[in-house]
């Protein structure tokens, strides 16, 4: 399973790519207003320094909701570096512009997935990734990583090629199930990439170590 940090704060994306298991970013409208990244300038900029930064697919969100509107936002974002995956929400346009992406050689995302049936329609359209949000289903009263099992099962029994990319992940629990759900990517904040590394027995057995290597 590869690893996206889900986040547009470039010291975030620095310390998980100086863990060396980084393979991508994702980002999207909230992350970003969250940095404070504003103006079509601004965002171009920041894009560029995370590709420069993180040698991986970098999922950037277009903002409009018509199909000519997202064709011609995806084609500039798309031109800002070869590692640009246009990350287009699932609406009725959003399908239509990812089978116009595929049709143009340009990768996308389709994010937004709550269900199987949205994640069956997007590999059809083509889509590189589906991103189902499976800590919002957690929040509503359902099951996320259940969902992640579902399409895994669909898209191999189908053939499709699509990745399944978990995201809305809110812990490390979730990437442990994700991964045995079949997801072929997470995507998360820093702080559960981080919290795959904690065990208090490891704290403890170093503690000992670290107290009997004095009397080597
Ligand atoms: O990748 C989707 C993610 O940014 C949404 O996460 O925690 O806002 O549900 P969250």
């Amino acid at each position: 399973m590869k690893f996206f940090i889900d986040t547009a704060n470039l010291a975030q994306i620095k310390e998980a790519n100086d863990l060396g298991i980084l393979d991508g970013v994702t980002t999207n409208p909230s992350l970003m207003a969250k940095e404070g990244i504003k103006g079509e300038e601004a965002i171009t900029n920041h894009y560029k320094t995370i590709c420069e930064m993180v040698d991986g697919d970098i999922s950037a969100e277009v903002l409009g909701t018509t199909f000519e509107g997202i064709i011609e936002e995806g084609k500039k974002l798309a031109a800002i570096h070869p590692n640009i995956i246009v990350k287009v929400p699932m609406i009725k346009e959003g399908v239509k512009a990812i089978k116009w992406f595929t049709d143009n050689g340009i990768k996308t995302n389709c994010t937004l997935i709550f269900s199987a049936g949205q994640a069956i329609l997007a590999a059809k359209a083509g889509a590189s990734y589906v991103s189902p949000f499976i800590g919002r289903i957690d929040d509503s009263g359902w099951d996320g990583v259940e969902l992640i099992g579902q399409i895994s099962r669909i898209y191999k029994l189908q053939g499709y090629k699509t990745e399944i990319l978990a995201a809305s992940i809110r812990t490390a629990l979730h990437i442990v199930k994700c991964a045995e759900a079949g997801a072929d990517v997470c995507t998360c904040p820093l702080e559960p990439i981080l919290g795959l590394l904690k065990h208090p027995l490891t704290d403890i057995g170093l503690a000992k170590f670290l107290e009997d290597a004095k009397k080597m």
